[in-house]
């Protein structure tokens, strides 16, 4: 435990992609610190056993694919009815896709924009919308060192990646008469189910090869989520518009 316990009492967070790897344990984490959630996912019995493993009350979990853009706002409103406003959003749904680009289909371009890139930007509308979310707070999105460092068969996860890091300057600037502060976070290959999906599809000569390019080896979620917490916290009141890489040292050469 590094932070202190009620870093983030009186703090209401969604988090999507809660269901599994990083956006589960910033659950967790988030709120054995004292915050309050509402967690979504598109597996409602993974989606559960996160419910099951958080520390407080008052959480609430609700299952929703966030690929319908469009039922976003109404999802907010939803969720925040009866004067409930959040005080931060941690946006890590998202699909991976490692595939040479000529072998690719429209649809995989629209899946792997959609879960990550179109659904921050509701979800960013949804913010901005009266009673969704109180002054003073911070929306966090999961990119990764894929925006800024190339790899075969990643072209189109890392234009979608590209894109949430750029949407977070814009956004800090239209978010900041109101002090909500908007970050990304540029993650290394951290071990979750999607890492796994990945590493199951890389012949096994390669996989240290890959782990070396990481100076501190792959990360582990705890690692993203202690990132979170504390951008969520009154630590990170300055920080708006920035991506912050967390990748054991990927892109340090
Ligand atoms: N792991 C890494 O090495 C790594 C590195 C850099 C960046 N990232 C990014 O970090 C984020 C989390 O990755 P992870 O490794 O934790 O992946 P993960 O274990 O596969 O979890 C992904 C989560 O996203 C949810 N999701 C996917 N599509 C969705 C949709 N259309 N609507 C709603 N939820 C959806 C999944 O829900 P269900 O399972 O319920 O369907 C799941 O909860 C992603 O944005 C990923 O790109 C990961």
């Amino acid at each position: 435990m590094i932070f202190n316990r009620e870093l983030l009492q009186n703090h209401r967070i969604l988090v999507t992609g809660a269901s599994s790897g990083i956006g589960r344990a910033t659950a967790i984490l988030l709120a054995s610190h004292g915050a309050v959630l509402v967690i979504t996912g598109r597996d409602q019995i993974r989606l559960n056993e996160t419910l099951s493993l958080l520390e407080g009350d008052g959480h609430v979990a609700e299952q929703f694919d966030l690929t319908g853009e469009d039922n976003i706002s109404d999802f907010m409103k939803t969720i925040t009815a009866d004067d409930r406003p959040l005080s931060g959003i941690f946006h890590a749904a998202g699909i991976e896709l490692v595939r040479p680009l000529k072998l690719s289909k429209a649809k995989q371009f629209d899946e792997v924009f959609s879960s990550s890139v179109k659904s921050a930007l509701a979800l960013s509308r949804g913010a901005a919308m009266r009673g969704v979310m109180q002054d003073n707070s911070a929306l966090i999105f999961m990119s990764s060192v894929a925006a800024q460092s190339g790899q075969a068969g990643m072209s189109i996860y890392s234009a979608a990646k590209a894109a949430i890091d750029g949407m977070v300057k814009s956004l800090s600037v239209e978010f900041a008469p109101r002090r909500i502060r908007v970050n990304s976070i540029a993650a290394g290959a951290v071990v979750t189910e999607m890492h796994q999906r990945l590493i199951r599809a890389t012949p096994d000569a390669s996989i240290q090869t890959y782990e070396d390019k990481h100076l501190l080896g792959f990360g582990q979620p705890i690692d993203i989520a202690q990132v979170a917490a504390f951008l969520f916290s009154d630590a990170g009141r300055w920080i708006t518009g920035s991506t912050w890489s967390v990748d054991g040292g990927y892109l340090a050469r």
